[in-house]
């Protein structure tokens, strides 16, 4: 019973937690990392998970982990301000407190794609909900295929992890695809679309899973591109973005057809969702 309320109230009340160290990623995005205790009452989560983040008296914000899920002792968050409540996330410094309840939802499919080669396609700060995984199958690297990364940004200051990017373009067990909408004067690198990267690769289109995370056009070009060359709409996973307000399948605020996104989602497979992801307005 003890248990039961204690899971019940870490996600419905917000803990606080403390900032331990605030940086900006890009001049609208920064990544905040938050202690975490051992055995305390946020769970570290899984990747494709998010946690509702409150800036207290100014309200709550789906944000979904961006670090390592192995790693217990910190949560770490990458938020792009949009609004009131991502632009407060992003203006806190290490010592202040922020309120977190969660971790909600269902994440990325990573045992499914183990054996499988796994592509991962990001869309501007849906690169943030995927670095877990890259976490994930560096951390275990011979239990799953390829790992390809398509990372597109629209223009060369909007791209985040700037080292950790050069990092995993050093490595020779991943192999890392950026591309931007538009190239500037110091960009020497690819120009377009990031699902225009998707035709030429080269994997075992009938043994891969990919994860898509970005504008909603963008999962759909995804999918366009991918399944008339082989890859089972089942085997594709994107993550969506509704309006949270609960995040534990109360309110419905975050209906999306049939299934709420906080407690079915975020991550669906594209089959299910395809039908919904056409229509305008649902
Ligand atoms: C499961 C889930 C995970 C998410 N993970 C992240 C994450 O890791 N990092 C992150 O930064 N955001 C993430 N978001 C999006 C974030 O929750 C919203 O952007 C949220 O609305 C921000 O709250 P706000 O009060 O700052 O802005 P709001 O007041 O809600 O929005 C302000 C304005 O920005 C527009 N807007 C809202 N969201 C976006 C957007 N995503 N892109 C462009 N314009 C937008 C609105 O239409 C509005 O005009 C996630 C959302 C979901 C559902
Ligand atoms: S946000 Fe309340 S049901 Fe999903």
């Amino acid at each position: 019973m003890t248990a039961f309320l204690s899971h019940a109230v870490t996600r419905l009340v917000p803990v606080p937690l403390r900032v331990v160290s605030a940086v900006a990623d890009t001049a609208e995005t920064a990544t905040i990392v938050l202690e975490r205790s051992a055995g305390g009452p946020i769970a570290p989560g899984t990747p494709g998970q998010f946690n509702m983040l409150y800036p207290f008296g100014i309200g709550e914000a789906a944000i979904s982990l961006s670090g390592d899920s192995a790693d217990g002792s910190r949560l770490v968050h990458t938020v792009r301000a949009v609004g009131a409540v991502s632009a407060a996330i992003g203006r806190l410094r290490p010592g202040q407190v922020l309120g977190v309840r969660g971790p909600f939802g269902i994440g990325w499919p990573i045992d499914r794609a183990r054996g499988r080669d796994v592509v991962l396609v990001a869309g501007g700060i849906g690169l943030a909900p995927l670095r877990p995984v890259i976490y994930a199958v560096l951390r275990d690297r011979a239990a799953f295929g390829r790992l390809l990364v398509l990372y597109g940004a629209r223009q060369s200051s909007d791209l985040l992890y700037r080292d950790e990017l050069a990092q995993w373009q050093a490595r020779s067990d991943l192999e890392l695809f950026v591309t931007l909408d538009q190239a500037d004067a110091a960009w020497t690198g690819r120009v377009g679309f990031v699902t225009a990267l998707l035709p030429q690769l080269r994997f075992q289109r009938g043994n891969a899973v990919v994860m898509a995370c970005g504008p909603e056009v963008m999962m759909r070009a995804t999918a366009n591109a991918l399944i008339p060359t082989g890859v089972r709409g089942e085997a594709i996973f994107v993550s969506m973005e509704r309006n949270m307000k609960c995040a534990a399948g109360l309110c419905g605020h975050c209906q999306f057809g049939p299934h709420f996104v906080c407690k079915d989602g975020p991550v669906f497979p594209y089959a299910r969702v395809r039908d919904l992801l056409t229509a305008r307005e649902i």
